[in-house]
């Protein structure tokens, strides 16, 4: 998507909210979910257009873990990590994603298919180990199921 794109997109979702600083964060969620992250072209329409300083729009961006800098990819894997799912075997969880993507956590496939991500518990740890995958909770998760729950997202 180029530069252009961005600002036409993020243009559109101003216009939707009237310009209304108090919709800040649904702005941002909005053009995030137009442009599948916010780029700072899209951080400086957005302060343009609502009149308020870049660096406050920042400051909210960085605040919430929602919200990225990076493109990322089309779905987002979450392993979580915590101690109940780190004692059930959540590393052998991990290590076969990132054989199975051939990347590391905290990194995209190079086709922007998946975003990989370790987190600390998700508050299912009766369920451990957990991987959330966009909104799609996977309890229970072992190596050999992790091929099936790939094959879910296209
Ligand atoms: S430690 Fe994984 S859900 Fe709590």
């Amino acid at each position: 998507m180029a530069v252009r794109e961005f600002r036409e997109k993020t243009r559109q979702v101003l216009k939707k909210y009237q310009q209304d600083k108090s919709a800040l964060i649904d702005i941002l969620h909005d053009t995030q979910a137009a442009i599948g992250y916010l780029p700072r072209e899209a951080l400086e329409e957005i302060a343009r257009g609502l009149g308020i300083p870049l660096s406050q729009v920042y400051s909210v961006v960085t605040f919430f873990k929602a919200f990225s800098l990076e493109p990322r990819g089309r779905h987002l894997i979450q392993v979580c990590m915590g101690t109940a799912c780190h004692v059930r075997g959540a590393d052998k969880v991990l290590a076969q994603i990132e054989k199975e993507l051939g990347v590391k956590a905290g990194a995209n496939t190079a086709d922007l298919r998946f975003t990989l991500q370790t987190v600390n518990c998700v508050g299912s740890c009766a369920l451990g180990p957990v991987v959330i995958v966009d909104q799609d909770y996977y309890g229970e998760m072992a190596p050999e199921k992790v091929s099936g729950m790939l094959g879910n997202y296209s």
